[in-house]
């Protein structure tokens, strides 16, 4: 059974390889991943877009929009429940990443930070803003918030935040400028090449075993 798996994951990884090494970072990565794929531009038109604020206040908005006004380029990634801005509080507002991703117990993972804890600025914060307006009542029922995942990866691959972290890696690294985005996508690759190329870079292991548990 053992040698017949192994067997299998050659031949997919040999069906793998054999297809161009190289994804250029600037495509979206999340081929295999079990996550819907973060679509660009799903969120065109959709009157949750925080981009729509800055739209005229228009009965037809496209016709006031000319060569010197042009359109607001619609945002990529993921709609998500409450438009919340990256730019806004780890640019803007310069709180460090680990203000708002603690680690879980265990270090493996980082936590996406749910409405208990934005409220601590927004009981008295941007109160008439109508995203805050939606977190507060998220707040208020106790109710948790349904983040959008923007990477994720499937379930048998293995991965360690606190591994990376430990060994000198940056959130950047791995997720782009964050800090100037108004809202996430996925813009760097998470797919099984984005990781080699960097463990092949930084002489970390790649073996088959350091990311799936074939031989258990
Ligand atoms: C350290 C304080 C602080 C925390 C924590 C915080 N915010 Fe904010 N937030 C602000 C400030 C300051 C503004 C800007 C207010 C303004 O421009 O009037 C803001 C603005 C906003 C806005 C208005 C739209 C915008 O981007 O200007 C939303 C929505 C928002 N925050 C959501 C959240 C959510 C969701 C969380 C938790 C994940 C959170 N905030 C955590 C301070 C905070
Ligand atoms: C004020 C709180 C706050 C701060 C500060 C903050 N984040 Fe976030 N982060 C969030 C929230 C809320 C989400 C979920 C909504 C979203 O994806 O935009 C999120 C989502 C993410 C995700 C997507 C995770 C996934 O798979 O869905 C990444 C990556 C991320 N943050 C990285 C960072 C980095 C890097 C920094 C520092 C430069 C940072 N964040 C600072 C609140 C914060
Ligand atoms: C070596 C690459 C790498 C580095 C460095 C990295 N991440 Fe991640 N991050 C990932 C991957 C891959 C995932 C998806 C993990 C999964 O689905 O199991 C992820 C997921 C996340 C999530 C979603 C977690 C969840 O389970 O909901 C957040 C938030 C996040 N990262 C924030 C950060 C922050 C903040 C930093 C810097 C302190 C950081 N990451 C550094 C690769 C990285
Ligand atoms: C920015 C470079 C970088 C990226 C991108 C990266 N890694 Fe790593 N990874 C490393 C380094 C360096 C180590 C070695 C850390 C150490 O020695 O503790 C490592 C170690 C690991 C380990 C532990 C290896 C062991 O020997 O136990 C696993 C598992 C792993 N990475 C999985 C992944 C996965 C899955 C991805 C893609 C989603 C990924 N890595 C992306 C740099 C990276
Ligand atoms: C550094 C981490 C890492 C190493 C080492 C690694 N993989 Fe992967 N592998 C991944 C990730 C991440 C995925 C998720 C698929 C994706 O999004 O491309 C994956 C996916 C796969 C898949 C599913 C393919 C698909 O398209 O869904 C197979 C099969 C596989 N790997 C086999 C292997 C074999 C065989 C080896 C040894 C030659 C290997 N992997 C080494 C990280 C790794």
């Amino acid at each position: 059974m053992i040698g017949s798996l192994r067997i299998l994951a050659l031949v997919v990884a040999t069906a793998f390889w054999a297809q161009p090494p190289f994804q250029t970072s600037t495509t979206p990565a999340g081929s295999g991943s079990t996550a819907p794929a973060p679509a660009s531009n799903q969120n065109a038109g959709k009157s949750e877009s925080p981009n729509t604020a800055t739209m005229p206040p228009a009965s037809n908005p496209a016709a006031q929009y000319t060569a010197e006004n042009p359109a607001p380029a619609p945002l990529e990634g993921p709609v998500q429940p409450i438009p919340f801005s990256h730019k806004q509080h780890a640019g803007t507002l310069q709180l460090p990443c680990e203000f708002c991703h603690t680690p879980s117990r265990t270090g493996e993972t980082v936590k996406i930070p749910q409405a208990a804890m934005c409220m601590q600025c927004h009981e008295t914060m941007a109160t008439n803003d109508p995203g805050v307006q939606k977190l507060a009542s998220y707040a208020k029922d106790n109710k948790t918030i349904p983040w959008v995942r923007v990477y994720e990866l499937p379930s048998f691959v293995s991965f360690s935040h606190k591994r990376h972290l430990k060994a000198g890696a940056t959130c950047q690294q791995c997720h782009g400028p964050v800090a100037e985005r108004v809202q996430l996508y996925q813009e760097s690759d998470i797919s099984m090449t984005g990781c080699m190329n960097c463990h092949r870079a930084k002489n970390a292991s790649i073996g088959c075993n350091t990311c799936h548990m074939i031989d258990q």
